[in-house]
C-alpha cells in the first residue's frame, strides 16, 4: 500500500518505519528540513532502541523515504496518517492547530480518493473537525473527491516502541465505512500474527479509547503512590502489598509501581486534556483531577525526603541542604529514552538547587536533553554512574535504568561521603542495604513487611 505519514515525531517515525518494514511504500513528511535531511542520512532525532537500524534498512531497500514536500506525498499515497503534535494549550486542552493545518493541506492537494487517519492523540470529535476542514478545501477548489477520516490511536510506549508497534496488544480502528475498514484491516494484518487483535468501532469511541486507556494507567499509578505513602506511615511495605493485590487477576501487576511520579509526553498531557474535555461537556471529572494533583505532589517527595533527612543531622537547620552535594541517577522520564518531557527529575533537581544543594547527575542517554533544561547549573555524566559519586552526601535514584539495578554497593559506599540512598524507584532490598551500612529511604517501604522473593 502507498502510505504517507505526516509528522516525524515518536509516533509518526515509528509507525512509518514499521509500515515500511511490513512491505508498504512509505513517505514520511515533516516541515523541519534539518530533521528530514538528517533522516535521509540515517540520523534519528530521538533515542529509541532498534529504530535507527530499521530506518536505515528500509531506506536502503527503497520502501521508506523522507520529504518536506507534503503535496507530492499526499498525491502519491492512498492512506495519509496525521501524526503531528497536539501540545496542551494554556487551559490544558489539546491544541489542534497542527492537526487541522495538515488536514487543510491534505484537502488542498489531494487528487482522488484518500483515507485520512488521525494517529495523533486527539480529543473526541476531532475526526469530525478534520472531515469539515478537508471538505472546505475541496469546496474551495471546486472539486469533489471522496475521502474517509479514520481514528487509529497509537498505544506505543517510548523505549519499547518498535515492539509495541510490531506486536501490539490491540489495534483500535474507528471507522464508519466498510470499504475503508477492510483497507485498514489489510494494512495492519501483518502485525496480527496468530490472533486478530483488531478492534473496530465507531470514530468517537476510538478517540475516547486512547484517553480512557492513558487516564486509567495514570490513575493506577497515582493510586499506588498514595497507597505507598500510607504504607510508609503505617509501617507496611508497598512492595509486599503490590504482590498481594497484583495476584488478583482482576487487578494484575502492571502499572502498580509507586515512585517519583509519572511523566512523559502522554500521561500528564492526556489527563489534563480529558479533565478539560469533561469540563467542556459540563461534567466534573473529579477522580482525574485528583490523579493529577497526587502526581504533582509525588514528584516533590524525593526532595522532601532528602530535606527531612538532612534536617536531622543538625547542620544549618534553616537551609539543611546548603553546601550538600546530591548525586542523581536517572534524568529521563523513564528508562530507555532520552525524553525529558515532564520528567520527575526536573522537579527533584530544581527543588534541590533551590534549597542550596549542588547536584551531579548521571543518565546514559538524556544528558543532552537535560542540558537544555539545567544548563551548567548541575554537573553531568553519561559514562559511568560512579563518576558522580565521589564526595557526594547522598545518592538519589529517580529513573530506573537497568544499569542501576544491581550496582556495586561497596563502590557506592566508598565513594559517597555518607552512605545514604534515596531510592525513588524501589530498586533495592532495604534490608540488604541496611546490613551493608546504608541509610535507605525508599517509597512506601519503611515498614517491616518486606517479603524477600
Ligand atoms: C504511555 C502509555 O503507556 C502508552 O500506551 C501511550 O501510547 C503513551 O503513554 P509512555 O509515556 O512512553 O507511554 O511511558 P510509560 O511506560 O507508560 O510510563 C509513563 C510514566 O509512568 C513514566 O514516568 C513511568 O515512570 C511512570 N510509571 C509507569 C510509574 O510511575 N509506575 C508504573 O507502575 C508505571
Amino acid at each position: 500500500m502507498k502510505i504517507c505519514v505526516i509528522g516525524t515525531g515518536y509516533v509518526g517515525l515509528v509507525a512509518g518505519t514499521c509500515f515500511a518494514e511490513s512491505g508498504n511504500t512509505v513517505v514520511c513528511v515533516d516541515v523541519n528540513e534539518e530533521k528530514i535531511a538528517g533522516l535521509r542520512e540515517g540520523v534519528i532525532p530521538i533515542y529509541e532502541p532498534g529504530l535507527k537500524e530499521m530506518v536505515i534498512r528500509n531506506s536502503a531497500e527503497g520502501r521508506l523515504t523522507f520529504t518536506t514536500d507534503l503535496a507530492a506525498a499526499v498525491k502519491a499515497s492512498l492512506v495519509n496518517f496525521i501524526a503531528v503534535g497536539t501540545p496542551p494549550g494554556e487551559d490544558g486542552s489539546a491544541d489542534l492547530k497542527y492537526v487541522l493545518d495538515v488536514a487543510r493541506a491534505i484537502g488542498s492537494h489531494m487528487e482522488g480518493f484518500k483515507i485520512i487517519v488521525d494517529k495523533s492523540t486527539v480529543p473526541v470529535g476531532t475526526a469530525d473537525q478534520v472531515r469539515r476542514v478537508v471538505q472546505e478545501e475541496l469546496t474551495r477548489r471546486g472539486v469533489n473527491y471522496e475521502f474517509d477520516v479514520v481514528s487509529n490511536p497509537e498505544f506505543l510506549k517510548e523505549g519499547a516502541a518498535i515492539d509495541d508497534f510490531m506486536k501490539p496488544d490491540r489495534v483500535v480502528i474507528g471507522v464508519d465505512n466498510v470499504r475503508t475498514a477492510e483497507l485498514m484491516k489489510e494494512l495492519y494484518s501483518p502485525f496480527m500474527r496468530k490472533t486478530d487483535r483488531m478492534i473496530l468501532m465507531d470514530v468517537r469511541s476510538a478517540e475516547m479509547t486512547k484517553y480512557a486507556a492513558n487516564a486509567m494507567l495514570a490513575t493506577r499509578i497515582s493510586f499506588m503512590n498514595q497507597i505507598a505513602n500510607l504504607c510508609e506511615r503505617m509501617g507496611a511495605d508497598v512492595s509486599a502489598v503490590r504482590e498481594g493485590i497484583g495476584s488478583d487477576s482482576r487487578i494484575g501487576y502492571d502499572f502498580l509501581y509507586p515512585g517519583a511520579g509519572y511523566g512523559g509526553s502522554c500521561f500528564p498531557k492526556d489527563v489534563k486534556a480529558l479533565v478539560r474535555t469533561a469540563e467542556e461537556c459540563g461534567y466534573d471529572f473529579m477522580l482525574l483531577k485528583a490523579v493529577e494533583e497526587v502526581n504533582e505532589r509525588q514528584k516533590m517527595l524525593i526532595p522532601e525526603k532528602i530535606l527531612r533527612h538532612f534536617s536531622g543531622d543538625g547542620a544549618g537547620a534553616s537551609r539543611p541542604l546548603a553546601g550538600k552535594t546530591i548525586a542523581v541517577w536517572g534524568l529521563s522520564f523513564k528508562p530507555r529514552t532520552d525524553d525529558m518531557r515532564e520528567a520527575p527529575s526536573i522537579v527533584v533537581i530544581e527543588r534541590l538547587l533551590a534549597e542550596g544543594a549542588s547536584v551531579r547527575a548521571h543518565d546514559p542517554e538524556a544528558v543532552r536533553e537535560a542540558q537544555k533544561i539545567f544548563g551548567d547549573r548541575i554537573l553531568y555524566s553519561s559514562s559511568s554512574p560512579y563518576d558522580i559519586l565521589a564526595g557526594a552526601d547522598a545518592l538519589a535514584i529517580v529513573t530506573e535504568w537497568n544499569e542501576y539495578r544491581n550496582p556495586d554497593f561497596e563502590r557506592i559506599a566508598e565513594q559517597l561521603k555518607t552512605p545514604v540512598i534515596f531510592d525513588g524507584r524501589n530498586l533495592y532490598n532495604p534490608h540488604r542495604l541496611k546490613e551493608m551500612g546504608f541509610v535507605y529511604h525508599g517509597i512506601g517501604r519503611n515498614g517491616s513487611g518486606f517479603v524477600e522473593k
